[in-house]
């Protein structure tokens, strides 16, 4: 229902990229509110881009590294189906969570059985601390009366009968385990608050849960005002597969999309956004899958024994830059864009002939050498007959991530490291046979919108 006319000529693209920097924007409205999560893509570029670039009857967006599911629910709102994966388990109950649309009267009932049970509970102790797989000192990491809070609320959650009322509630619990433990919220990694400060840590843990659940109900009721006006609601499907390995046919078929919109990790887990850590205590007490393990899976992750070439100048001369100073870095460094080239392999299989892959990207600097993954993602493409349409750059206002990263590896060696995103956009070119046909289809189409 929001979509617009997609753009034909490439000349028209300067008229549509002055602006990508979105300053002042609010960044979580709807459902985007529900959830923080590092390196989150700013709804506006995703929006933005699906509106440069979707036509009228696309139907698919597919997002290879959808993280809580931005670019999914700007898809959704603009009536087309949409299909995300990501590897880590948290971020893809977020990304369900935020493209859920569960019956506001049913949630309502079940916030004010929760207050009630709030008011209940106030004097309620228990008399054993829970065992939380997956996090081996509870005590270090939450306060005694903290580690209660949360195990009488996980309870209360467990109960909720209705599958999407729970999960509506199990993300609101997350931010609550989140922002109710000892760790420095500031920071994506898991560091614990220091003696001063833990001192003065004393979060009332159903109150923060109560300001989650008011702050997510207010963006449900926005998203749902958007969807509820679809006669048929496209359709949202989040899986956990890896597209590095190869994508699934019966989840996504070959050249069934219209337009990839993601943005991939800025390098392995360790050396940059280290998902999984943030990840790692919420995901223990939602009971989700080895939560200790999410990182080493991730892109970048595996051991890499050699530098070889990947066929793309700017890639290649900065990799052989950085192996001269450290060749063990230079491998490391290689391996998350061997990843990223496999994966692309797969993702370019997906997109329909003139589809589009939007990529936005950070470059990061190692051992001085700055890594032109922007470049190194228009190679790996062209690689896989598509063409160049553009890169618009977008400076980073206040965006949580990686600014002031250790680029030489050293301890206490902090630089700027990325202050721009980068906007790749390419597209699936249309073999010869099928423009033929194309240019007949198309000016039926046109024909019919002017009808
Ligand atoms: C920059 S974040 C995406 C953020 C997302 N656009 C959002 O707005 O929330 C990159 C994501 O890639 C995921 N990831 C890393 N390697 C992956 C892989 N091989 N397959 C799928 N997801 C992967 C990480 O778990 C992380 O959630």
């Amino acid at each position: 229902m929001l979509k617009t006319k997609q753009l034909t000529l490439l000349d028209d693209l300067g008229n549509q990229s002055e602006d990508w920097t979105f300053t002042g924007a609010s960044t979580r409205e709807l459902t985007h509110c529900y959830h923080d999560y590092p390196a989150r893509m700013i709804p506006q570029v995703a929006g933005k881009l699906l509106d440069m670039f979707v036509a009228v009857d696309a139907t698919l967006l597919f997002d290879p590294y959808c993280g809580t599911g931005t670019s999914l629910v700007e898809g959704l709102i603009r009536g087309m189906h949409v299909v995300g994966t990501d590897l880590n388990p948290l971020a893809r109950l977020i990304a369900q969570a935020k493209t859920d649309t569960p019956d506001l009267a049913q949630i309502d009932n079940q916030i004010s059985k929760f207050n009630r049970f709030v008011l209940r509970s106030k004097s309620h102790v228990i008399a054993e601390a829970p065992m939380i797989e997956g996090i081996s000192r509870l005590e270090f990491w939450f306060k005694p009366y903290v580690v209660e809070k949360l195990a009488e609320l996980k309870r209360f959650i467990d109960g909720i009968p209705d599958d999407s009322v729970r999960l509506f509630f199990r993300i609101a619990f997350s931010e609550t385990v989140r922002e109710s433990s000892n760790t420095r919220n500031e920071e994506f990694k898991l560091y614990r608050y220091d003696v001063e400060r833990l001192k003065k840590f004393n979060p009332d843990v159903f109150e923060i849960m109560v300001g989650k659940l008011k702050r997510n109900r207010a963006g449900l009721q926005k998203y749902l005002a958007i969807m509820h006006n679809f006669k048929h609601p496209p359709t949202a499907n989040v899986y956990g597969f890896n597209t590095v390995t190869d994508i699934p046919s019966h989840l996504v078929a070959p050249a069934s999309v219209d337009i990839v919109v993601t943005s991939p990790p800025y390098g392995d887990s360790h050396t940059t956004v280290a998902y999984g850590q943030y990840s790692r205590l919420s995901a223990a007490w939602l009971g989700l899958q080895e939560p200790d393990k999410v990182d080493s899976k991730l892109m970048g992750g595996a051991v890499q024994k050699k530098v070889h070439k990947f066929q793309c100048v700017p890639l290649d001369n900065a990799l052989e830059a950085i192996c001269q100073m450290d060749e063990k870095r230079a491998m490391e460094v290689a391996a998350f864009y061997n990843d990223l080239s496999k994966s692309i392999s797969h993702v370019a299989t997906v997109v329909k002939p003139g589809g589009y892959a939007c990529y936005v990207v950070g470059n990061r600097k190692v051992k001085g050498i700055m890594l032109p993954t922007d470049a190194s993602i228009r190679c790996f493409f062209e690689n896989h007959d598509f063409e160049y349409i553009d890169t618009f750059h977008r400076s980073i206002p206040n965006k949580r991530m990686p600014l002031r990263n250790s680029p030489t590896n050293a301890a206490g060696v902090v630089e700027n490291t990325m202050l721009q995103e980068h906007i790749v956009v390419m597209r699936r070119k249309i073999p010869r046979t099928l423009r033929e046909k194309g240019k007949t289809s198309s000016r039926a189409k046109t024909a019919q919108r002017r009808v």
